[in-house]
């Protein structure tokens, strides 16, 4: 039962399942395990220190599937950024045809990609970023819904909005991100009109991913309500996933009487996020997770996951399709076409 959606069409895969771009976790094991499974695995360009450690492991990743793979690169709004156009080049040397964007200011790195041909998926919060990525002539927008893991932008639309508006204003094809972990989503977002969708959380809590068994039995064992927004005083909200250290930044935030970011920047530190995933210490820093965690309740292998989301799926198209029985040949198509509008 293969899809057939501008995904996988365009990117040459089975299922149409991404797996969006994750520090700390999307590295090769992950990457090629979605891209075994049938799905888009994605290595994540900066958890690399150098853009020469990129190359390695995109290099490793080649030997751990024979299927397409992508690349995230995610510009941060830093002071001293990364050489994000050397991690690009390496992106480019190595023949990797499909990138995921994200962050401030792609335009540069989109047209350097664009120009060799790369497919490009760029991740935004908002239609008006959409429409702007739209003009940098990306292939597809990855919709990523107040729900999703990580940055959750400023405006708090979930995705049954933004997936609407979407199809209703981009003209550009999209996935739909943020929330997603099952089949059932899956065919609640092609029915949206998406062509697939994209995952973070639910990838991290699979046999595969790089990262301390205990800090996916934390995911299986939390609630949807479970996660935190953090640092919306500096217009940088993030969801993450609710523990000491969230709880600690989110009382200096509330109760800080300068406002200065380096106040809560000890809390909320990259460095100690990191060692969460290796030291399985659920509470040493802030890590990142989405609502989805309320949705996830085992750790399988990504074939499994893959497998099993493909089948629900297909089942929840089908029991749609069944749930309407037309009059006559196509239903109350006369009557629609003599609608005065439509969308
Ligand atoms: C641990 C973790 C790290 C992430 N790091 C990044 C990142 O570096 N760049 C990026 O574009 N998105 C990042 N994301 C967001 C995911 O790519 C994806 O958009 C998001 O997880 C979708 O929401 P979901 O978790 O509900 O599936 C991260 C997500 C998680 C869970």
């Amino acid at each position: 039962m293969p899809f057939n959606t501008e995904l996988t069409r365009r990117l040459g895969i089975k299922v149409p399942v991404v797996q969006g771009g994750m520090q700390w976790v999307g590295y090769a094991e992950l990457a090629s395990a979605v891209s075994n499974a049938g799905g888009l695995g994605i290595l994540t360009a900066l958890t690399q220190p150098t853009p020469e450690d990129l190359r390695k492991e995109i290099r490793r990743t080649k030997q751990m599937t024979k299927n397409p793979f992508g690349v995230n690169i995610t510009l941060l709004p830093t002071i001293n950024p990364p050489p994000y156009t050397e991690y690009a080049q390496v992106v480019l040397d190595e023949g990797i045809k499909i990138v995921e964007t994200a962050g401030n200011s792609p335009g540069p790195i989109i047209k350097m990609l664009k120009e060799h041909g790369v497919i490009i998926l760029h991740k935004c919060t908002t239609i008006r970023h959409a429409a702007s990525a739209v003009k940098l002539g990306v292939d597809f927008l990855s919709i990523d819904g107040f729900e999703c893991a990580g940055h959750v932008g400023e405006h708090d639309i979930t995705n049954f909005i933004l997936l609407s508006r979407a199809r209703q204003s981009l003209g550009v094809p999209f996935i739909a991100s943020g929330g997603f972990a099952d089949g059932q989503g899956l065919a609640a977002a092609l029915a949206l009109g998406a062509e697939g969708i994209n995952m973070g959380t639910r990838f991290m809590c699979t046999v595969e991913a790089p990262i301390h068994v205990k800090i996916k039995q934390a995911i299986v064992d939390a609630q949807e309500t479970d996660t935190d927004l953090v640092l919306r005083r500096w217009k940088n909200t993030s969801r993450l996933f609710r523990n000491k250290a969230t709880e600690a930044a989110l009382k200096i935030e509330k109760e800080s009487t300068t406002g200065e970011f380096k106040e809560v920047q000890p809390y909320v530190a990259g460095s100690r996020g990191r060692q969460v995933f290796i030291n399985g210490d659920k509470d040493f820093g802030v890590w990142t997770a989405g609502q989805v965690i309320g949705l996830i309740h085992d750790i399988p292998t990504c074939n499994e996951l893959l497998v099993r989301i493909e089948v629900e799926a297909v089942e929840a198209m089908d029991k749609s399709r069944k749930l309407y029985e037309p009059a006559g040949e196509g239903g109350n198509r006369q009557g629609y076409d003599q609608l005065p509008a439509k969308l």
